[in-house]
C-alpha cells in the first residue's frame, strides 16, 4: 500500500450558507462539518493530514488549532477547488505517494466507503481515483460525462453544463484519491474557468486521460453518503442522515426511540441499552444516560450524566448536571449547570435546581427553587419552598441537613444552615441557623377576631344608605 496523505479542502467562502461562520464550522448534530470529515479519514492511517484554510477569516485554523497530525496550509485568495489543492504544494514537494482528496462540505461520507475506495485506486494501479454516485437530484453538482464505452470522460460543472449534461445523474462528490508527483505537477498547468474564474480541482480528470493514465470513476453505493452541503436546507438534510445513523447504532446496542423520526441527538451522545427515549427529545452535547431509564416526551437534555434506571418525566430542561440512579425527575423540572440529584431523589413538578446537590432520597416534588444548596440525605422540601440566594451583588448557600422536613412556603435566606432532623414549620422565612433536631417557626400569629366579617358588611350597609340620601 502507497503512504496517503489527507488534504481537506474548507477554504471557500461558503456564500450560499448566508452566514457570517465559515460553512465548514456548521454543526451537524452538535459536530462540525469539518470534524466529520477528519472522522471519516481516520482509517486511511494518513502519513499528514493538511486542512486548506483561508486567510481571511482564520476561524478554521483557530478551531483546528492544536490537534495532533492536523496541519493547516493557507490559501491567499478563494480561486477555486485546484488552487486551494496547490496550497498544499510546497507541505507535500518530497512526498512520495497518494493524496486523498475531500471536501470540508461533505461531511456525509463513511470511513468504510473512503478506505474501500482508497484501495481499488491502489489495487487498480490507477493514477486517479475519484467517488462518484448517482442521486435522483443532481442539481448543482458537477456531472461525470462518460464515453459510450462506460469510461470517464470529464466532469461538467453544473454552470457551464449544456441542457443535456444537465440529464445526467451521476455526479462528482469531491472525493479523489492522486498520485502525490503527477498531481502537483498537472495542477501547475491549469487555468481558470471562464465564468466564474476559478481554477477547477475536476479538470484532473481530463488531464489524466489526456496523459494517458488510467483513471478509476468509482461509483459509490450509498448515495446518502455523498450530498455536499452547500446551504441551510442541505444542512438540515445531511443533519437528518447523521442523526437516523447515530440512532440506529443506538438501536443496535439495545437502546429504544419510540419515534425516531422525532428524536434529536448529537453525535457525542451515549445512551445505555433498555433506555427508552420518547418523541419530541432533544439529547445535546456530551449527554451520557445510562441503562434503563425513560426519558419522557419533550425533555432537553444538554450534557448531562444520567445513571441507570433514572425516570425523566415530560417537558423537563436538564443542562450540565448529574442525576443518580433510580431518580425520578419532572415532568416541567428545570436543572440548571452545577446540580446532582442524588440516587432515588424526587424533583417534581416545576422544581427548579441552580449549583444544588440533593442526596440520595431527598423529595423536592412541587414548586420549588433550590440554588446554591446541599440537601442532606432523605430530606423533604416542602411544596414552595425558596431559597433566597442572591442579595443582588453576591450568591450565598444554603445547607440543610439529613432527614430534615422542610414545611410548604418556606423561604430560607441564605447563607443559612438547618440542622439534621430539624422541622421547619410551613410559611416560615428561615433567616438563622437551625439546630439539629429543632422546629423553627417564622412567622406571623395568626389572630382570629370573631365577628368581624358580620360587623363589617353592617357598617358598609348603613354607609351606603346614609351615601344615597345625600344625593
Ligand atoms: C464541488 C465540485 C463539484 C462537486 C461538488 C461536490 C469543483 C469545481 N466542483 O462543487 O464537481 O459535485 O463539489 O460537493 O470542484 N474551497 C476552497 N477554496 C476555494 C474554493 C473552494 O478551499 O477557492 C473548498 C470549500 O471550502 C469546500 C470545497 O472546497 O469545502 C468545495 O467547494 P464548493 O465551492 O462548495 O464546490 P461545489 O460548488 O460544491
Ligand atoms: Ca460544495
Amino acid at each position: 500500500m502507497p503512504e496517503i496523505s489527507a488534504v481537506i479542502l474548507a477554504a471557500g467562502e461558503g456564500k450560499r450558507m448566508q452566514s457570517s461562520l465559515p460553512k465548514v464550522l456548521h454543526p451537524l448534530c452538535g459536530v462540525p462539518m469539518i470534524d466529520h470529515v477528519l472522522k471519516a479519514c481516520e482509517g486511511l492511517k494518513a502519513k499528514n493530514t493538511f486542512v486548506v484554510a483561508s486567510k481571511k477569516g482564520g476561524e478554521v485554523a483557530r478551531y483546528l488549532k492544536g490537534r495532533p497530525k492536523i496541519n493547516i496550509v493557507y490559501q491567499k485568495k478563494p480561486l477555486g477547488t485546484a488552487h486551494s489543492v496547490q496550497s498544499c504544494a510546497a507541505a507535500l514537494k518530497k512526498f512520495k505517494g497518494y493524496v486523498v482528496i475531500l471536501y470540508g462540505d461533505d461531511p456525509l461520507l463513511t470511513p468504510k466507503t473512503l478506505k474501500k475506495f482508497a484501495g481499488q485506486v491502489f489495487e487498480k494501479r490507477a493514477i486517479l481515483g475519484f467517488i462518484t454516485a448517482i442521486l435522483p437530484n443532481p442539481f448543482g453538482l458537477g456531472r461525470i460525462v462518460r464515453n459510450p464505452l462506460g469510461d470517464v470522460e470529464r466532469v461538467v460543472e453544473e454552470k457551464e453544463a449544456t441542457e443535456e449534461i444537465k440529464q445526467i445523474q451521476e455526479i462528482n462528490t469531491g472525493v479523489y484519491c492522486v498520485e502525490s508527483e503527477w498531481l502537483f505537477k498537472t495542477l501547475k498547468t491549469f487555468t481558470p474557468h471562464p465564468i466564474t474564474k476559478e481554477y477547477y480541482l475536476t479538470d484532473i480528470v481530463e488531464a489524466a486521460i489526456r496523459d494517458g493514465k488510467k483513471v478509476l470513476g468509482y461509483v459509490g453505493e450509498n448515495p446518502d453518503e455523498f450530498w455536499g452541503i452547500n446551504n441551510r436546507k442541505e444542512l438540515a438534510r445531511g443533519e437528518e442522515i447523521v442523526r437516523h445513523r447515530l440512532m440506529d447504532t443506538w438501536f443496535q446496542k439495545g437502546v429504544i426511540f419510540v419515534d425516531p423520526r422525532h428524536v434529536y441527538l448529537d453525535a457525542a451522545v451515549s445512551i445505555g441499552p433498555g433506555t427508552v427515549i420518547y418523541p419530541q427529545v432533544f439529547l445535546r452535547g456530551k449527554t451520557v444516560l445510562g441503562k434503563s431509564c425513560v426519558v419522557d416526551c419533550g425533555s432537553v437534555l444538554k450534557d448531562m450524566t444520567v445513571g441507570n434506571h433514572v425516570s425523566i418525566k415530560p417537558y423537563s430542561v436538564l443542562e450540565e448536571s448529574v442525576i443518580e440512579d433510580e431518580a425520578q425527575v419532572g415532568p416541567f423540572a428545570r436543572i440548571r449547570p452545577g446540580s446532582r440529584v442524588g440516587k432515588k431523589a424526587r424533583v417534581g413538578n416545576f422544581v427548579e435546581l441552580k449549583k444544588t446537590r440533593l442526596k440520595a432520597g431527598v423529595k423536592a416534588n412541587h414548586l420549588t427553587y433550590l440554588g446554591d444548596a446541599v440537601v442532606g440525605e432523605g430530606a423533604n422540601i416542602g411544596c414552595g419552598t425558596i431559597t433566597c440566594n442572591y442579595d443582588g451583588v453576591k450568591k450565598y448557600q444554603t445547607k440543610i441537613g439529613k432527614k430534615v422536613f422542610v414545611g410548604s412556603d418556606v423561604s430560607l435566606i441564605a447563607p443559612v444552615k438547618v440542622g439534621d432532623g430539624a422541622y421547619i414549620a410551613a410559611g416560615s422565612t428561615i433567616t438563622e441557623n437551625v439546630p439539629s433536631g429543632a422546629l423553627a417557626i417564622a412567622r406571623g400569629r395568626q389572630a382570629n377576631k370573631k365577628g368581624w366579617a358580620v360587623n363589617k358588611s353592617k357598617l358598609q350597609k348603613s354607609k351606603s344608605k346614609t351615601g344615597s340620601k345625600s344625593q
